[in-house]
């Protein structure tokens, strides 16, 4: 499903160029759930935003089912980033000025659902986080464990089939960390793609397969 051959990405700073990704190969299947390692600076963001068609390859190819990335027009990426990847990130980034089910309605703006409908779905999504009695709640009133619950029920809004996160439970307190990996276990089990990156082991030990990136390059592939 997503394919990656001999990737590499550099990124260009006045006269030096970084290396950020010195070929990378990868084939993650249907269904994965997989966790991506490694030290900070080794390009596992860099890796993660490509697999999420947030940012393209200087060399190599990606295929995510038959689609060529790298020739993808800007439509067709947005249309795939909206339909079939939903993102998770540390920092939550939901909206402050607005409630929780309004957070969760964003997404369904861009497809032009029917209002009473988006409120509908977007209360369904939250209750299934958990969080229906904070529908009204603006994020600042909720805790770290709670926002990020908003932004997987925003992200799983459309419906996607590949969940990208980076570092999800980077910004929460152990306990919370664990709330969300029992979500993305859920979410796996219905059969969600999972590429999701962490620096805790015990976060990645939810995950059956560990990739470990050093300096750009695959240095482990296990699966457990
Ligand atoms: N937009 C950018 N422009 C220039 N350099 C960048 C850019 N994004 C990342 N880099 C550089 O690329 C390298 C890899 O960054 P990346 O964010 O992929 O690392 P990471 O493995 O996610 O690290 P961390 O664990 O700290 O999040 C770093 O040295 C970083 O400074
Ligand atoms: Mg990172």
């Amino acid at each position: 499903m997503i394919d990656l051959c001999g990737v590499s990405k550099s990124y260009r700073l006045g006269e030096v160029v970084l290396a950020v990704l010195k070929g990378v190969s990868l084939h993650i299947d249907a269904g994965e759930f997989v966790a991506i390692m490694g030290s900070s600076g080794s390009g596992k963001s860099t890796l993660l935003n490509v697999i999420g068609c947030l940012d393209t390859v200087d060399e190599g190819s990606y295929r995510l089912d038959d689609i060529a990335i790298e020739s993808a027009s800007e439509d067709e990426l947005a249309a795939l980033r909206n339909r079939r990847l939903g993102f998770v990130f540390q920092s939550f980034n939901l909206i402050p000025r607005i409630n929780a089910l309004r957070n969760v309605e964003l997404p369904m703006i861009y497809h032009r659902v029917a209002p009473d409908e988006r409120q509908r779905r977007a209360y369904a999504a939250l209750k299934n986080v958990g969080l229906e009695d904070r529908a009204a709640h603006s994020p600042a009133k909720l805790s770290g464990g709670q926002q990020q619950r908003v932004a997987i029920a925003r992200a799983l809004i459309n419906a996607p089939d590949i969940i990208i996160a980076d570092e999800p439970t980077g910004s929460l307190d152990s306990a919370s960390g664990h709330d969300i990996m029992y979500l993305f276990a859920q979410l796996h089990q219905q059969g969600k793609t999972i590429v999701m990156v962490t620096h805790e082991n015990e976060i990645a030990a939810y995950a059956q397969r560990v990739i470990y990136l050093r300096d750009g390059v695959v240095e482990k592939d296990e699966r457990r």
